[in-house]
């Protein structure tokens, strides 16, 4: 019988599971075994191997987070790492691995295993949508629903209670696009994102004129702003209003699967074993209306921000007639 395994490493995020789930499902209906492997790439060196039932991931499949665990341990992946791994490897006979992960997995993790000899299919797995050549990564699309949404709430108490100055801050690393998307769909008055310098005057004129038209403003800030509560301590002391901070923190991390995120991860883990049972490893999946597979010779590079999105909200106020 052959027999595959997968692996989840860095962030888990919402679709692992989903993506778990359907490779063993599918797996199981070619007669193919599936192991998973604890823990990240810890769990592949210490020879850590969870035998998937295919009946049972109905159970966990929809679920956010990863049942295998993660791990960021790349000081694991060097030559010592090898040798184990190495050793484990031949223990259990593994025929190719797919692996779930982000900017870190592919940096690190996917040349780890082209060193080991195992061929793999990697999959763009995180929150925060960091991976180029991709539309969408794995994950992205829960954490701005459920980022989202806490807008929204905010939204409906500051609506009943004017006169206040909200700031909701978003994780996604040093990038910002979970906060920028989530500014632009849920129409906050202004974004903050890590590299991208904040007009200070700007800002101010905006949430001015949000705080005259609404009797509120709404700002989103991405992790990773320098001197964030300090810039918005000063735009609270300009406007005379009063601060409110709230903050999604890892809860949109661990957000519940929207259904987007439930196709797109047995969408990938479909494409995944087609690819490992034809034998043609070593290759990166992504999303361009539908999935694409791509060799894998080196970690894609990070996905640049959509200035032109950045300027649709930071620009709104200034613009609006
Ligand atoms: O997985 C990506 C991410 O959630 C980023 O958005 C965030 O900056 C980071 O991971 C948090 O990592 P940790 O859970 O190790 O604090």
């Amino acid at each position: 019988m052959k027999r595959l395994a997968v692996l989840t490493s860095g962030g888990d995020c919402p679709g692992m599971n989903a993506a778990i789930a359907a490779f063993t499902r599918a797996a199981a209906r070619k007669g193919v075994e599936v192991l998973g492997v604890k823990q990240g790439f810890e769990g592949l060196v210490a020879g850590e191997f969870l035998p998937l039932s295919a009946d049972e991931a109905l159970q966990w499949g929809a679920l956010p987070g990863t049942v295998l665990g993660t791990s960021r341990r790349k000081e694991l992946l060097a030559e010592e790492g090898l040798e184990k791994a190495r050793k484990k490897l031949a223990e259990v006979g593994l025929e190719g691995l797919l692996l779930l992960g982000g900017d870190g997995s592919f940096r690190y993790g996917a040349p780890f295993l082209q060193r080991l000899g195992l061929p793999f299919v990697g999959v763009p797995a995180t929150i925060d949508n960091d991976i180029g050549g991709t539309d969408y990564t794995l994950g992205f699309d829960s954490a701005v629903n459920f980022t989202a949404q806490m807008v929204q709430a905010v939204r409906a108490t500051a609506c009943a209670l004017p006169g206040r100055l909200f700031f909701v801050e978003t994780l996604g690393g040093d990038t910002g696009h979970i906060a920028l998307y989530t500014a632009y769909l849920a129409q906050a008055d202004y974004v903050l994102v890590p590299k991208v310098e904040t007009d200070f005057p700007a800002a101010l004129r905006a949430f001015r004129r949000a705080l005259e038209a609404q009797g509120y403003a709404i700002a989103v800030a991405s992790e990773g702003v320098p001197d964030l509560r300090d810039l918005a301590e000063r735009l609270s002391a300009a406007t005379g209003c009063r601060l409110r901070f709230s903050a999604t923190g890892h809860a949109a991390r661990g957000a519940p699967c929207s259904a987007f995120d439930c196709y797109l991860g047995r969408a990938f883990a479909e494409k995944a074993l087609e690819l490992l049972l034809a034998g043609r490893g070593n290759r990166l999946l992504a999303w361009r209306g539908q999935v694409v597979d791509l060799p894998f010779e080196q970690a894609p590079p990070r996905a640049s921000l959509d200035l032109e999105l950045l300027e649709k909200v930071t620009r709104y106020w200034e613009e609006r007639k």
